[in-house]
């Protein structure tokens, strides 16, 4: 009701400016790294896994990707993900030394947990959740497990629970570097201040929300809109474009910015607005030409980039620029203004927010 509602329209926004609070609760108690906070065997399993099998469905999917990248460049183990509802119904090759990872808010749905039926049928029995939802079915089933503390999400459109998963899967991420000796006191002691540090910072990019309404007045009249990352904000421009279609109706894709000379730049025209996040990496310099590639076709660029890039504004390019650097953990920044667009662009479209049309908070049907 609306004394739960606070100062806020709608719950999705109630639980954007969560989290702050949820990330730091997710974290509680964490003192250091140690594989025991995923579960009494967690070692044992985490010593002799060989690869990392992720498997979950829509905004859980997504933050599942992200970790790939930190997995594979961090912990130096191979991951492949898979789409639940894919997974389950192909033939894949069983690896029994893969540690299978399922994500999920709810730890209800239907898909993710068939899939992890069908993983431990072919004896992969070292099973692994990341949950919101401490009484879930998923986390009855899995071996070990991390429990998020978002609090309950109520928008059907997932926010604080995709930012908590990313919490916890670095998390995962430095406990695997740790049990492979890839993790000096050193660098855990960094990890763990950059995380500690995290609700500051994540409070800080909440702060340009009345910068991105000025934006989603512009989007509010489009009806399809492109979003641009590489590397570990690929996943982000995913999701990016997910919370978009989900609550405002637009029709929006999301592409690896490399891959856009390969097709999506036969789309852009005047009316595209190519919405990119640029946070200041090693793939800065590429990404600036793939703008320009933007640009010389007429789209409009809205692009979210980093305290200190050298991306400037100019005709046709709108910058947002996010208040720090945030190196390894820079997506879980880089989501937040991406769900500010996403929900006043619905706002000023007058959509449904919380319910949007066809969508349901928890599927629980195949
Ligand atoms: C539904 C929801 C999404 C969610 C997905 C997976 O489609 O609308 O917001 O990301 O299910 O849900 P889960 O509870 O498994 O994370």
């Amino acid at each position: 009701g609306a004394a739960e509602l606070g100062p806020y329209r709608h719950y999705m926004q109630k639980e954007i400016f969560e989290q702050p609070r949820a990330i730091g609760d997710t974290l509680e108690g964490v003192t250091g790294i140690s594989p025991e906070l995923f579960g009494d065997d967690a070692y044992r399993i985490f010593n002799k896994i060989d690869s990392v099998l992720i498997l979950a469905c829509g905004t859980s999917y997504y933050a599942g990707l992200t970790a790939k990248y930190w997995i594979e460049s961090i912990a130096g183990l191979p991951v492949n993900i898979e789409i639940a509802s894919e997974y389950r119904y192909r033939d894949s090759v069983p690896n029994p030394n893969a540690l299978v990872v399922t994500i999920s808010q709810s730890g209800e749905t239907a898909d993710t947990l068939a899939a992890l039926k069908h993983a431990r049928s072919q004896d992969m029995v070292n099973t692994l959740t990341i949950c919101n939802v401490s009484t879930s079915a998923m986390v009855r089933e899995c071996k070990l497990s991390y429990i998020t503390r978002a609090g309950v999400e109520v928008g059907v459109a997932s926010t604080k629970a995709f930012t908590t998963q990313l919490t916890a899967l670095f998390l995962l991420t430095l406990c695997l570097a740790q049990v492979r000796g890839r993790l000096t006191d050193e660098q855990e002691a960094d990890h763990l201040k950059a995380m500690r540090h995290l609700p500051a910072a994540v409070g800080a990019v909440l702060a340009l929300e009345p910068q991105i309404i000025a934006w989603a007045e512009e989007f509010a009249r489009k009806e399809n809109a492109l979003f641009l990352g590489r590397g570990l904000h690929y996943p982000i421009a995913l999701e990016g474009a997910l919370k978009l279609k989900e609550i405002s109706y637009i029709h929006a894709e999301a592409y690896p910015a490399g891959e856009l000379k390969h097709g999506p730049l036969a789309l852009v025209t005047q009316e595209m607005p190519v919405v990119t996040v640029a946070p200041n990496d090693a793939l800065i310099e590429k990404l600036k030409s793939n703008i320009q590639e933007v640009r010389a076709r007429g789209g409009q660029l809205y692009v979210f980039a980093d305290a200190d890039s050298h991306i400037a504004p100019s005709e046709g390019v709108h910058v947002i620029r996010l208040p720090e650097h945030y190196g390894h953990l820079s997506p879980i920044l880089h989501v937040v203004p991406l769900q500010l667009l996403a929900y006043h662009t619905a706002l000023a479209r007058g959509t449904d927010v919380d319910k949007p049309r066809n969508l349901a908070k928890s599927v629980t049907v195949e």
